[in-house]
Order: C-alpha cells, then sequence, then structure tokens
C-alpha cells in the first residue's frame, strides 16, 4: 500500500463537515427522543434479555455507517428500558436528566481537557472549583471546607469514610466502629468494605416511628462498644432516606457527635438539594454542623446519572485522606485558593464533571432549581392527602420531603397476604406504563413508594397516577387475595 493509502486506512480523525454530520444526527435523534419522553411508556424491558443476548459480539475489525448504529441505539435499544428521564418515573429516586449537561459533556469530552491538576487548566478547574464551593455554601459549611464531585453518591461516601478513617483512626483502624440506622442507604456498608472495614465494624441503629434513628439506641451502642474496648468514630445521620425521605434529626446528632467525639457524616443524596428551599433548610437545620455531607446532583439537582459530590469542612482531612503523588506528575500548585482535584479525590484521569453541572446552574440561574423543588415536596404532600382519600389505601410514611410509603390493606390478612397483595397492585400501576413506582421493605412488610424529584413530573402525571392506584386498589377490592 502507498504511504497515503496506510495513513487513511488507520486515520481515527474526525472533524470539518464529517464531525458536524455526525453530532447533527445525534442531536436530531436527541432533540426527538427528549420530545416524545411524556409519550414513551414509563417502562418497557419486555424482551430485554433477548435484545441484550442478540447484542453480545465479538470486537468488530471494521466499521459500520454511523447512522445505522444511532438507528440502533435510539429504535431498539434505548426504548427498552425503564423511563428514567420522562415525567412518570416516581420510582427508587429519579432526577430526570437536564440535557444542558449532555451538551456540556458533548464540549467537556470534545475539547478533553485535564481538570484533575489546576495547572494543566487552570479556568476549567476554576469552574469546577466554583461549583464545589456553591455546594459548600449551600449546606452552610465554613471557607474551610473543600468538596469534589464523584461519579456518584457510592463513591462519594467513600471517600467520606476513608476521610473520616484517616482523621480519626490510627493506620490499625480495625477496631473502629461506624454507626448508621436502620434506614441507611446500603452505599455506606459498601463504603466500609471498600475501606477496609470488616462488616462487624458497622451497627445498625434502630430508626422510631418516623424512620429517623434513635439516639437513645445510638448512646447505647456507642456506650457498649466502648466497654467492649472498640473505637467509636463515625456517625452516618440521614438527610432523606432512600425509602421514605426519613430526616434525622441532625441538630441533636451533631451535639451527641461533638460529645462523643465522632465524626458526623450526613447521607444527603438524595435530600440535599432541598436545602435550596425554606421547607427543606428547615427540616435539615444543623447540617452545617457536619464533618462531611454527601449529595447527589444526579437526583435533587436533576442531572443525568453521573455526578455525585462530598464536602468536607475540614477541606485538609480531604487531602490528607487523597494525596499522593508520583515523580511524573506536573507540578502542583500550592496556592490553597486553587484546587487540585486528583489531591483531594481517588481519581487522576477522569472527565471534566464541573461542567455538567456549572452549565444549567449559569444558564438558569438556582430560582428555577428552588421552584422545581418546592413544587416537588407539594406534590409529594398532593399524594399522600389523596392516598389517604382512597378507599382500603393506609399511609405508611408520611412525606418528610417528596417520598410517600402505602399499603393497601385488607382486614384478617396476614402479612404474607398483605405484601403479596401490595406488590400486585404495583405491578397493576406499572402495567397502564404512564407511572413508573418501585416498593421496599419497612419494618419488614412490603409498601409501595411515590418518589417526586424529576423537572419533569408535575402535577398532571402525578394525578393520572394517583387515580391508577385508585383504579387498581378498588379492582383488587373486589377479588379473592393474590
Ligand atoms: C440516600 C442515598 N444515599 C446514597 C445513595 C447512593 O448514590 P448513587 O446511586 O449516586 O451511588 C443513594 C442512591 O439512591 C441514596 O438514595
Amino acid at each position: 500500500m502507498a504511504d497515503d493509502a496506510i495513513a487513511e486506512d488507520r486515520s481515527l480523525e474526525l472533524q470539518g463537515p464529517a464531525l458536524r454530520r455526525l453530532i447533527d444526527a445525534a442531536a436530531e435523534r436527541v432533540v426527538a427522543h427528549i420530545a416524545s419522553l411524556p409519550d414513551q411508556p414509563s417502562a418497557d424491558v419486555d424482551g430485554g434479555a433477548a435484545l441484550a443476548r442478540s447484542l453480545a459480539e465479538p470486537m468488530p475489525e471494521t466499521g459500520t455507517p454511523a447512522d445505522e448504529l444511532l438507528d440502533l441505539l435510539f429504535e431498539r435499544v434505548i426504548p427498552k428500558s425503564f423511563n428514567t428521564a420522562g415525567p412518570g418515573y416516581l420510582a427508587y429516586i429519579p432526577g430526570g436528566g437536564l440535557p444542558h449537561s449532555a451538551v456540556a459533556d458533548l464540549i467537556s469530552a470534545a475539547t478533553n481537557r485535564y481538570v484533575g491538576v489546576f495547572a494543566a487548566a487552570p479556568g476549567l478547574a476554576q469552574i469546577e472549583a466554583n461549583v464545589c464551593r456553591w455546594l459548600c455554601d449551600l449546606a452552610g459549611l465554613p471557607p474551610s471546607a473543600r468538596g469534589i464531585l464523584t461519579t456518584g453518591g457510592s463513591l462519594a461516601t467513600f471517600s467520606a469514610l476513608v476521610a473520616a478513617r484517616r482523621d480519626r483512626l490510627p493506620d490499625d483502624f480495625l477496631s473502629g466502629r461506624i454507626y448508621a440506622s436502620d434506614q441507611a442507604h446500603h452505599a455506606v456498608r459498601k463504603a466500609a468494605l471498600l475501606a477496609g472495614f470488616p462488616e462487624s465494624a458497622v451497627r445498625e441503629v434502630e430508626s422510631d416511628d418516623l424512620f429517623r434513628m434513635r439516639l437513645d439506641a445510638l448512646e447505647r451502642a456507642i456506650g457498649e462498644d466502648r466497654a467492649a474496648g472498640r473505637t467509636p468514630f463515625l456517625v452516618v445521620a440521614n438527610a432523606g432516606t432512600t425509602n421514605t425521605g426519613a430526616v434525622d434529626d441532625l441538630g441533636a446528632l451533631a451535639d451527641l457527635a461533638a460529645r462523643e467525639r465522632l465524626w458526623l457524616h450526613v447521607d444527603a443524596a438524595y435530600g440535599g438539594f432541598f436545602l435550596m428551599t425554606r421547607e427543606g433548610a428547615r427540616r435539615l437545620a444543623g447540617i452545617e454542623r457536619a464533618d462531611s455531607i454527601v449529595l447527589d446532583p444526579h437526583k435533587g439537582l436533576f442531572l443525568p446519572y453521573g455526578t455525585g459530590a462530598l464536602l468536607v469542612r475540614d477541606g485538609g482531612a480531604l487531602r490528607r485522606a487523597h494525596a499522593v503523588s508520583g515523580d511524573y506528575m506536573p507540578e502542583m500548585q500550592e496556592d490553597p485558593g486553587f484546587a487540585d482535584f486528583n489531591l483531594l479525590s481517588p481519581e487522576l484521569s477522569r472527565g471534566f464533571r464541573g461542567l455538567r453541572v456549572w452549565l444549567p446552574l449559569k444558564m438558569h440561574g438556582a430560582g428555577p432549581f428552588r421552584r422545581n423543588l418546592e413544587e416537588k415536596l407539594e406534590l409529594a404532600r398532593r399524594a399522600c392527602e389523596r392516598l389517604r382519600e382512597t378507599p382500603g389505601i393506609e399511609i405508611v410514611a408520611e412525606p418528610q420531603l417528596s417520598i410517600v410509603a402505602f399499603r393497601l390493606a385488607r382486614a384478617g390478612a396476614t402479612g404474607e397476604e398483605l405484601d403479596a397483595l401490595n406488590r400486585e397492585l404495583m405491578r397493576r400501576v406499572n402495567a397502564r406504563r404512564r407511572v413508573y413506582l418501585t416498593g421496599t421493605l419497612l419494618r419488614g412488610r412490603f409498601a409501595v413508594r411515590i418518589c417526586v424529584l424529576s423537572f419533569r413530573t408535575h402535577r398532571d402525571r402525578l394525578d393520572e397516577g394517583l387515580e391508577h392506584i385508585r383504579s387498581a386498589a378498588a379492582e383488587l377490592s373486589k377479588e379473592p387475595l393474590p
């Protein structure tokens, strides 16, 4: 082959009109996809396993035209999924996925700058540092606080636990004990395991009737552990549990943590952005006294999946837990006003996550985010009122934020029968494909939950879902137990 032909054969460059064509083709499909979100089923994974099997293939040696690949994605693959971005997604913890962040990701990836080291892209690193500062300010943390953006709440929790461990325990840390309520997210146990603790290091503390950590039970557990020669060092509080949105008494926990010399970590992955609202700020009062806080912009700030945040009151503790360098690394600057994110986080090379938070916040300002969050609080209250008026339905957990848990009751039914009845209720509602609900176990019994958090969910869709719950409950009430 001639040199020119060889060069042509190995070229991966995509630029000029060819790049524009690919972006335009993708943009056209993305725009149509987003416009159709309200009409898409709230979930459709029928035949999903067969689809997945049909996609398995070895690495291709030759290329396929982009249009064919985009058609495959948008026509066959993406439709077989939970419609997590649509207005009917009331399952787990929704977020929606602001398209602005998708555009930000395009810019970040296309420019491919390196933000882990300040000197490599000072302005971009500063944009990400601004975002972290805004989050610290929102949580009421002092100027000493530093933050990092992670892939999500789980990784942020991992870094929080490592920071607490390095700050409070010796290198030989196996006697350390962590306290979290029976409502804590399993990310806490996973982070403890990853941080090197045995499973027994995490003590589950009972919660009260409102699913908040019981302080008397916590104090008792700490006392027992100290008496047995163990080293209590960390308490994890909830600012919005995944099950019911319960918010622990953060002020009282901060007092207790101070008395017992424990690091106070607050899991605000779901609930944290309600701090932007007056009601949320009242419920989460005391969070400003935390040693560390996890927030998930891909939940309460409505971003697409892939962005969590960890804020640490003593930025030095975050740095001491993560700062390791190598001879081949560029020189790090020493100005404390600037951030070398690789010294504050487990990651070295990574995408420019800051832009996906910065772009929508800069384009809109905080106001529309606050008003959306206020609306979600209001919609959860409305759902609770409507459900309470629905024959046969009882409320298991009233909204403390934007989650309500409920179940269909039936006189004389056993616990197992009620579980089956409620699973059937949820199946029937979901089968109508306008809203998608998930359940959980509360005190060992199945409950259905509604979590309103997407910026695309408004009263019309919520009311439609409530009507489907009402009619499915009425249907089931006329039938024998499943
Ligand atoms: C309260 C809470 N904490 C932590 C997490 C874990 O976050 P992520 O899924 O972003 O890793 C979640 C996820 O739903 C959550 O609801």
